[in-house]
């Protein structure tokens, strides 16, 4: 994509396009995405607060089977469900202050315009390459059963009823080909395998350009450079990139009934979306991602989707001849109250529901703060733990900052009617703010937030002990002057504070912008407020009660599935039912399988045999733990192999999604009794 530079750009500010992944419209936002949102758009308002023109990409990711598959579990249009997720999207993240410039879709004629370009210039650059390969087919559906419309038992843990591509009990990921008893996902038969030829990108004949990318540009921090290059020195797999219709995506041309893989068209989304903007507003997409035109492409991801963006998005953008993304900032992911986000524990929070159950006037803004004061440039994972976060929000906005604010200009209503009085500042920590100032802008800069939220703390603290120690309640009695450069100092100190905070709680800062009647840009840190009037004070930031979120915690918690809404498999007959044969059994011993977290292979006594059983227990289970319970078994299984040892049989087990349990007999009976 070429570029004119028509010197439109701000001369002073460089241009800078910046995205954060594009959520997919499969589900609602919650706390985690609002990481990476609250990351990245801290970074927008400070480059837009530094004078940078900036805009701020995202929209839904729309394509694919998971999209496809709640569609149809819910009876109504792919269409029809993205329309919704758009809608909700685009609110929660309003509630957070995340200032998208545009929101858009990757469902959108820009974004097939983009995709059909870009897969022209792979294979304009022999790129791309046609592979035989074979998949499972429903001939009752008549469909290709791509990875989410196959389920059937995992082959690692044994975990009955699993997608195609990965088992949502032990995590593990694995050829569809190699599932225990498949099943079509929509008509419960089984499938046939059947071959058809799919298109895949020669990422291999990439790897020089990618190897230069990575290691010669800035792109990713040195631990993700580690990474990546770890991925090269593997060697790269072609990429396969179609998929068979039916197939909610777009249609690749010149073929017969084949589409782009939802991961093709989703960061064209990024594209896409900048064109859209453009469009509406009289400008040329090309100003962003044209080679040469200058702008500065960002993006904030999390660590889990690295590989699409440090190796196929740079090989797509470099084939179509666009403008490569100039850093790539990861992210961890983010726990709550230490552990994994749980609906049953009730930490799985809704975006939406944070904003509107936490009844505290800025409890989103807090979540911002929190969330600042725990990001760095690395990608460890950050932990939301209620009391730290109240003790953040609390220690440095309500007490810290929002102290000081108070009580100086409480001291200028009282004793200077409402004015900054007229006086010289203290020098000494006018300089101190300055060197501040350094710091923190190369804070934001390198996302750093940590760092900041640190030194605007260091100010606050600075600037109560100088109040303090100056003692200007008694000042006033005996030297108004020397109180008031007390004021005019802690005023100005105030301000600067108000500056650093902006880009991460706006509206609490918005607060003293009202108040000094000013809108603030970076450069209204450095001392300026003396001899003026000001507008009326408002309190900036009320302290938060670590009751509040746990209570929130508490009434999100998932209810047990009420009969109604149970989520049944297909009604059985009696006959079907009779002819699984559950027996009683006796453990006799147990112990794990190599390299398994999950699998535990076990002895099992049934009546006159023993049998061993491989079960995926291990999580819940210790093998010494086992020998001597009493057990169920479907005894008549059909053998299977899990991990390469023999499993004749399956123990019954029953799980919320989270606790697995064995089932076991009321009270001990012989084992090999029938259960019916
Ligand atoms: N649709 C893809 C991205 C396509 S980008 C061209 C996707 N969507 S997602 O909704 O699953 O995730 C969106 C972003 O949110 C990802 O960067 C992901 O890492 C991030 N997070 C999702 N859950 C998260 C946490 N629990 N914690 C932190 N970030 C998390 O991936
Ligand atoms: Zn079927």
């Amino acid at each position: 994509m070429k570029s004119r530079n028509d010197g439109e750009s701000n001369a002073a500010g460089k241009t800078l396009l910046v995205t954060q992944a594009l959520p997919y419209a499969n589900g609602d936002i919650h706390l985690g995405h609002l990481v990476e949102a609250v990351q990245s758009d801290i970074f927008v308002r400070f480059q837009k607060l530094s004078g940078n023109r900036v805009l701020f990409v995202c929209a839904d990711d729309t394509h694919g089977t998971p999209i496809e598959l709640t569609a149809l579990k819910r009876g109504i249009t792919p269409e029809e469900l993205i329309g919704e997720a758009w809608k909700n999207h685009v609110r929660d993240y309003a509630a957070f202050s995340i200032g998208f410039d545009v929101f858009h879709s990757t469902n959108s004629e820009e974004n097939r315009k983009y995709a059909e370009y870009i897969y022209t210039m792979l294979d304009k650059k022999e790129l791309i390459v046609e592979k035989e390969i074979s998949q499972f087919y429903c001939e009752h559906d008549r469909r290709f059963l791509p990875d989410r419309f196959v389920i059937g038992t995992c082959p690692k843990c044994g975990a009955p009823e699993q997608y195609g591509d990965v088992c949502e009990v032990c995590n593990s990921t694995y050829d569809s080909a190699d599932l225990v008893e498949p099943v079509c996902y929509i008509c419960r038969r089984t499938p046939v395998r059947k071959t058809s030829i799919h298109k895949f990108v020669r990422l291999d004949k990439q790897e020089d350009f990618l190897r230069d990318y990575i290691n010669n540009r800035p792109v990713l921090s040195d631990d993700m450079k580690n990474f990546v290059n770890n991925w090269l020195k593997e060697g790269l797999k072609e990429w396969c990139i179609s998929r068979d219709g039916p197939y909610f995506g777009f249609k690749i041309p010149n073929t017969d009934n084949k589409f782009f893989y939802v991961w093709l068209d989703a960061p064209i989304g990024y594209i896409s979306s900048t064109e859209k903007w453009c469009t509406d507003n009289g400008e040329k997409t090309e100003t962003f991602w044209g080679e040469d035109s200058g702008c500065d492409v960002i993006h904030f991801i999390g660590k889990d989707i690295v590989y699409f963006h440090a190796l196929f998005w740079p090989v797509m953008l470099h084939s179509a001849e666009i403008n490569l993304p100039k850093r790539i900032f990861v992210h961890g992911f983010l726990t709550v109250e230490g552990e994994k986000m749980s609906k049953t524990r009730g930490t799985f929070v809704l975006a939406r529901d944070f904003a509107q159950k936490l009844t505290h006037p800025q409890a989103t803004e807090y979540l911002r703060f929190f969330y600042a004061s725990k990001l760095s440039s690395h990608a460890g994972d950050i932990d939301l733990s209620s009391e730290e976060f109240c003790k953040r929000a609390n220690t440095t906005l309500a007490n810290n900052i929002g102290n000081l604010h108070h009580r100086t200009f409480v001291f200028c209503d009282r004793y200077f009617d409402g004015t900054v009085p007229d006086a010289e500042w203290d020098e000494t920590i006018e300089k101190e703010v300055h060197q501040a100032a350094e710091e923190i802008r190369a804070a934001y800069e390198t996302v750093e937030y940590r760092k900041v939220i640190e030194k605007v703390h260091g100010l606050g603290n600075r600037g109560n002990r100088y109040y303090q120690d100056s003692k200007p309640w008694e000042l006033i009695k005996q030297d108004k002057d020397a109180a008031a450069k007390v004021m005019v100092t802690c005023a100005n100190l105030v301000k600067a504070c108000g500056v650093f905070l902006k880009p991460v709680v706006p509206h609490i800062v918005a607060k003293m912008e009202r108040q000094f009647g000013t809108e603030f840009s970076w450069p209204d840190y450095a001392f300026s407020l003396r001899n003026r009037k000001l507008n009326p004070t408002e309190k900036l930031a009320a302290p938060i009660e670590v009751e509040l979120l746990r209570k929130m915690f508490t009434i999100n918690k998932e209810a047990a599935p009420e009969a109604s809404q149970l989520e049944l498999k297909p009604e059985v007959d009696i006959e079907t039912f009779g002819r699984i044969d559950l027996r009683t059994g006796t453990i006799k011993s147990a112990g794990r399988i190599k390299k398994s977290r999950k699998l535990i292979k076990l002895q099992v006594e049934i009546g006159p045999e023993t049998r061993q059983i491989v079960a995926g227990i291990g999580e819940q289970y210790e093998p010494d733990s086992l020998p001597g319970r009493q057990i169920v078994v479907v005894a008549n299984l059909k053998p299977a192999k899990l991990m390469g040892v023999e499993s004749r049989g399956m123990l019954l087990a029953a799980t919320d999604g989270e606790s697995l349990v064995l089932l076991n007999p009321e009270s001990p009976l012989p084992s090999g009794a029938r259960i019916s």
